[in-house]
């Protein structure tokens, strides 16, 4: 079998780059331009970004959403601070260190919460024992949101809202990852600034690659001095691109004709179709609610053992006897791909 046989609910960073993505890359590679972001399609990126977002800011485009995650946070901690997030979210199970690392030792302080997403009241009620101010203890910083969650749920504008509230009372930076920002947007029909920088939150990491980027994402600060100290940080940190403009080359592109949320919404509507199918299939069960493109369902060994013999790709997350799978929707996915993956379902689960 072939790749382009293949189906994908594996991840959404599993598909391919998108047609225009790709063109924009292609009509970049004409002639020279000059490196380190200092040519014309990073101004356009920058300009196109501040329109979108409907404020000055300062986007720094780095090729993984990691870079774009430690690198932010770099900027928003001293070394003895604290970073609070979710324990499911990214920064802490998937990025080996590199927040720590990043912001040369700063702590995570792990707060779980149901459905992927951490709860105001209960990061307040962590801070309260925090030891803020007492030289024994790490001084918290930052809250980190990951928007769409690991979960698959989307923290809604006045969620973001109570947390940009919650750390303006205690003087902290407000932190999203938003490797898939589309995504969220999408499914909440809200502005960008509705849950960015009008909910509180400082640096944003605006991500492409899981939305049909090759290899790109943005650091999004929305504050001047932060982001002259970030130039600095991403330099020693190894993520200055000379060739800078082939990343914006793709930014730029995204968020011009609503591409971004073209991609991003077909992505959601195709989990919407799929979460909606398994929901009718007798034995599926949905793990958490599906707000954007990704879906945690329980099946049976059988039908996982069956799917894996198709042409589907995704993952069995979790124990195996549990037979949990993780299925994430694309920019590219297609009903007919959900249809016949929901037959195989329907057939096995019997
Ligand atoms: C929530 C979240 N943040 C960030 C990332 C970025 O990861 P990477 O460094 O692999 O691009 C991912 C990718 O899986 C993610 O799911």
């Amino acid at each position: 079998m072939t790749l382009a046989q293949k189906k994908n609910f594996a991840s959404d960073n599993v598909a391919p780059v998108c047609p225009e993505l790709m063109a924009a890359l292609t009509a970049e590679n004409n002639g020279p331009a000059f490196g380190y972001g200092n040519d014309p399609t990073t101004e356009r990126m920058e300009r196109n970004l501040r329109d979108l977002f409907g404020c000055s800011l300062r986007a720094f485009p780095v090729a993984t959403g990691t870079s774009a995650n430690v690198l932010g946070l770099s900027v928003l901690t001293p070394p003895y601070g604290s970073i609070y997030c979710h324990d499911l979210s990214h920064i802490e199970v998937d990025e080996c260190g590199a927040p720590e690392f990043y912001t040369a030792g700063a702590k995570l302080v792990l707060q779980p919460g149901a459905n992927g997403k951490m709860a105001v009241k209960d990061v307040a009620a962590n801070l309260e024992k925090s030891g803020a101010g007492v030289v024994h203890h790490v001084q918290p910083a930052v809250v980190n949101l990951t928007q769409v969650t690991d979960c698959g749920t989307v923290y809604t504008a006045d969620e973001v809202s109570e947390f940009g509230e919650l750390c303006r009372n205690h003087n902290l930076a407000l932190h999203m990852d938003g490797a898939r920002f589309a995504n969220a947007v999408s499914a909440l029909g809200c502005e960008p600034a509705d849950i960015t920088w009008k909910a509180g939150v400082d640096v944003l990491s605006f991500g492409v690659t899981k939305n049909g980027g090759m290899a790109v994402e943005a650091v999004i600060i929305f504050d001047e001095k932060k982001a002259q100290e970030f130039e600095f940080r991403r330099k020693r940190g190894a993520h200055l691109f000379s060739k800078m403009r082939y990343l914006s080359a793709q930014l730029a592109r995204y968020t011009e004709d609503g591409l971004w949320l073209d991609l991003a919404s077909n992505a959601n509507e195709m989990a919407r179709r799929l979460s909606d199918g398994l929901l009718k299939i007798s034995g599926v069960r949905v793990e958490y609610p599906v707000d954007a493109n990704m879906i945690f369902a329980f099946l049976s060994e059988k039908t996982i053992e069956q799917l894996e013999k198709s042409d589907f790709m995704f993952y069995v997350m979790g124990p195996r006897n549990e037979a949990r799978v993780r299925l994430v929707t694309s920019w590219n996915t297609t009903a007919q791909e959900v249809d016949q993956f929901l037959d195989i379902v329907r057939a096995e689960m019997v």
